[in-house]
């Protein structure tokens, strides 16, 4: 195939490609669509043409292999998809990401992506202002792999400033190093605690009040345990958002504690940090200036094409300070421009993802006005959602309010109600969310996920998430319920 053919031959298999995902009805936001096909794994496996053959497949058997994967593949795009904190992405977003992979480069140095290097930088500085930190280079920021890394740079630069030998000498030789958060923050900063080698066990889960958020006098009590331990505190999460509630903890009381026990203040806003866009709702991150990072994940409520994960630093070259390996032979220092611009040495990782662009892109193409009212949008419909519920027969909330974007709850099928609610009684509606939910996926007509609350002895509830994309309207909140009341009617 000569070199024109071959061009041709690639905008064909792209131009074919969105013919299927026109035929296949992939974007439908109306909600007609099923949202999954649900088939157990080994007759998935069974039903589909997995196995990989020493000879190339035809044309007809990749089109049949595309297709077979929209089919079987989960819609997060429906109306319906509200199973996880990321659903659907903004059309723009998509087209960012899509340009990204056709352009295939990484995003560590200027020389290879002069164009996404100017406008992550510009999408970035967007993000300092948002949080309240100054811009570049007194605060500064990466993309990440997932708000579970962004957490773990905020661990990683946390330690340095308290022990910055530990970059060349290691752990070896200092007292434990101790961390904190809620027994509501995510797990990954028990994941970064075993990476870095701290061990889970170093790691304290402050207890919260009864709307889930942080309490700062146990914060306090608890660093003060550590310390009678002999062990090294060093770092706190505080969370914006927490993953199953929602909630968002007391930022300006929790820094204070920071100021006074001089501790580095990290804020997982992973899901929260998208109410930063709005100044109806910003206010729900009071005290985010007041941190020394954070951690935010446009990709789920705002809707950025997976994955976009932002960490954002105050402190000029800390970034640079705590990750550099200076390697020679991507980093030269005499290049013929100035090298500043190469962002690779900050990151933990070598070859980068270009994430920021498809949140450029979308950006640039709604204006902050847009996001904003995308937000609020959102937010709308998780208010909807939970004023309908509050006050319906069979409903009970987890908390009696909801700061973020989740709304959590119960439903009790009309066979249950008017009983007296003991433990058995309440082990049989655990099983029946359960139940519904599974209901739910061989329907292929819903999608609301579940979860026990161990640490506040709650078995299985709804955590019903809402997000700005697609758009959600108060039509697509009511059938939730109707579908839920629908697949619980017999049980
Ligand atoms: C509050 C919070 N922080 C961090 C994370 C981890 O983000 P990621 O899934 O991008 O690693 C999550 C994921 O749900 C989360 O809810």
């Amino acid at each position: 195939m000569d070199a024109s053919t071959s061009t041709k031959a690639r905008i064909e298999l792209l131009r074919g490609l969105l013919d299927v995902l026109e035929q296949e009805n992939v974007f439908d936001c109306t909600g007609t669509e099923p949202i999954l096909r649900f088939v157990h794994p080994k007759q998935l496996e069974e039903q589909l043409p997995i196995e990989l053959t020493e000879e190339p497949a035809s044309k007809e058997e990749i089109d049949t292999a595309i297709r077979q994967t929209i089919r079987y593949s989960v819609k997060t795009f429906s109306p319906h998809f509200h199973n996880q904190l990321y659903a659907g992405v903004d059309e723009y977003g998509l087209v960012g990401s899509w340009l990204t992979d056709v352009l295939n480069t990484s995003q560590y140095t200027y020389e290879v992506a002069p164009v996404f290097t100017l406008m992550e930088r510009q999408m970035m500085e967007k993000c300092l202002e948002l949080v309240g930190y100054p811009p570049m280079p007194e605060g500064d920021g990466i993309l990440c792999p997932g708000g579970s890394v962004s957490n773990m740079y905020g661990m990683v630069m946390a330690r340095y400033k308290a022990v910055p030998e530990v970059k060349t000498k290691g752990l070896a030789g200092l007292p434990p190093l101790a961390c904190f958060t809620s027994e509501a923050g995510h797990y990954s900063i028990s994941k970064g605690a075993h990476w870095l080698g701290l061990g889970t066990d170093q790691v304290y889960k402050v207890k919260c009040d009864e709307l889930g958020r942080m309490r700062p006098d146990e914060l306090k009590a608890g660093v003060a345990e550590a310390r009678r331990r002999g062990q090294l505190p060093f770092f706190v999460n505080a969370t914006c958002g927490t993953t199953v509630l929602g909630s968002f903890d007391p930022l300006p009381e929790i820094a204070a504690v920071c100021r006074e026990e001089n501790l580095w203040l990290h804020v997982d806003a992973c899901l929260g940090g998208t109410l930063l866009l709005s100044e109806r709702y910003r206010d729900r991150l009071r005290g985010i200036e007041l941190s020394n990072s954070v951690a935010w994940n446009p990709h789920k409520m705002l809707g950025v094409p997976l994955q976009c994960s932002l960490f954002l630093v105050k402190g000029k070259k800390a970034l640079h300070e705590v990750n550099c390996a200076g390697a020679r032979y991507l980093f030269q220092q005499d290049k013929h421009y100035d090298v500043s611009w190469d962002t690779g040495d900050k990151s933990m990782q070598c070859g980068r993802k270009v994430d920021g662009y498809k949140f450029w892109l979308m950006w640039k193409a709604r204006g902050t006005k847009g996001l904003c009212e995308s937000v609020e949008r959102a937010m709308h419909a998780a208010e909807y959602f939970f004023g309908r519920i509050e006050h319906r027969e069979g409903y009970r909330l987890v908390l009696p309010r909801y700061e973020g974007c989740n709304v959590c709850f119960w439903y009790v099928p009309p066979s249950m109600r008017g009983e007296t609610e003991t433990q058995d009684w309440w082990n049989k509606l655990y099983e029946i969310t359960a139940k519904v939910k599974e209901r739910m996926m061989l329907e292929g007509s819903l999608m609301v996920g579940y979860s026990p609350l161990s640490h506040a002895n709650l078995g299985n509830f709804f955590r019903m998430v809402v997000t700005c994309q697609p758009p959600p309207t108060e039509a697509s909140m009511d059938y939730v319920l109707e579908k839920i009341e629908q697949l619980a009617a017999d049980l």
